[in-house]
């Protein structure tokens, strides 16, 4: 792939009225190496700009990714206020942790606006463009209503401290649940090539009501597989860039929200915005096994 590298090369969407390069980036990686050990911040600093600079303005984040000494919005506010006008920063709450990072029980509805709250002043906006309701623990999808919390959360847009709304670790009866309540801008759940291939449905339910849908552990999911080694050989590009193409390949409301803390990687998954599958490479891919694939125990 020799093209200049820019996340528009991947297309727009538009969540809300905001309009995004649907190649964005994730940042629960920035805090800590691939080893586990601490990031170097001015490494972390660096590819939040560069990100930027190749065009990124769709970056995912939580007040709850931190370590003892990092944390994902204040590298975000460090690195990038001013913020530029067309940065999008997609933040979610439920999960709580408390100061030594254990974590807390899900928040309650009337804890989410402390959560809110919290974004606010870690990320120095006086509004949150998008705030995605996460449900469930761990990686498991969420179960029972949503409502409370969802209806908590419209409040908060009522009074004007978030833009838009989405909705994470969901199943298509949460997604009809919540739009009955407010208008759901995104559905942030796992899912990617050989991970959850379950949500196939309501990746196209969301299609359908232009929903975006915004998988994580797009590469992290990856299992082994010998259709991407193969597809990736030809194309002359990573595992992982196959694995951000087949992403974007899902439709035009499906965002890629890849996280790393390596300048190089970042570099590589910009770059994907350009790649194009055909109709044969994805054949070839589809085959893959349908499992939960791999992902670090820690993450969330
Ligand atoms: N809503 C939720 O419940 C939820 C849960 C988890 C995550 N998220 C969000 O989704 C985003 C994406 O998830 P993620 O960051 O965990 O998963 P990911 O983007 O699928 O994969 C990240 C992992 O792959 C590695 N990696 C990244 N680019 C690579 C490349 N080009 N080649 C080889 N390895 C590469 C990273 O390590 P290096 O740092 O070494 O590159 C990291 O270990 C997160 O950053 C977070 O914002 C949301």
């Amino acid at each position: 792939m020799t093209e200049t590298i820019n996340a528009a090369a991947a297309g727009t969407w538009t969540l809300g009225d905001l309009p995004v390069n649907r190649l964005g980036y994730g940042a629960m990686r920035l805090m800590t190496k691939a080893d586990g050990s601490p990031s170097d911040r001015d490494t972390a600093i660096a590819v939040l700009r560069r990100a930027v600079e190749l065009g990124v303005n769709h970056i995912d984040t939580a007040a709850f990714y931190f370590q003892a000494s990092r944390s994902a919005n204040e590298l975000i506010n460090s690195a990038l206020r001013p913020y530029p006008e067309d940065l999008v920063i997609v933040t979610k709450v439920g999960p709580g942790r408390g100061p030594s990072g254990d974590w807390l029980p899900p928040a309650r509805p009337e804890q989410l606006r402390g959560q809110v709250e919290e974004n606010l002043r870690q990320l120095g906006r006086d509004h949150l463009d998008v705030v995605n309701l996460r449900i469930g623990e761990g990686l498991e999808r969420g179960s029972g209503s949503l409502s409370d919390r969802f209806g908590a959360l419209a409040e908060l847009r009522e009074a004007g401290l978030i833009a838009h709304l989405g909705i994470s670790n969901v199943t298509a009866e949460h997604l009809k649940e919540a739009q009955a309540i407010a208008p759901v801008v995104c559905v942030q759940n796992q899912y990617g090539l050989t991970a959850r291939r379950e949500d196939d449905e309501l990746v196209g339910l969301c299609a359908d009501q232009g929903v975006a849908f915004v998988p994580f552990f797009a590469i992290a999911s990856g299992t082994e597989n010998a259709g991407v080694t193969a597809v990736a050989r030809e194309h002359g590009v990573s595992p992982a860039q196959v694995r951000l193409a087949w992403t974007l390949h899902r439709g035009p409301n499906v965002l890629a929200i890849p996280g790393t803390g390596n300048p190089a990687h970042l570099a590589e998954n910009v770059a994907a915005a350009a790649l194009r599958l055909s109709e044969e490479d994805i054949e070839r891919l589809g085959d893959g096994p349908a499992t939960n694939g791999h992902v670090p125990a820690d993450s969330i």
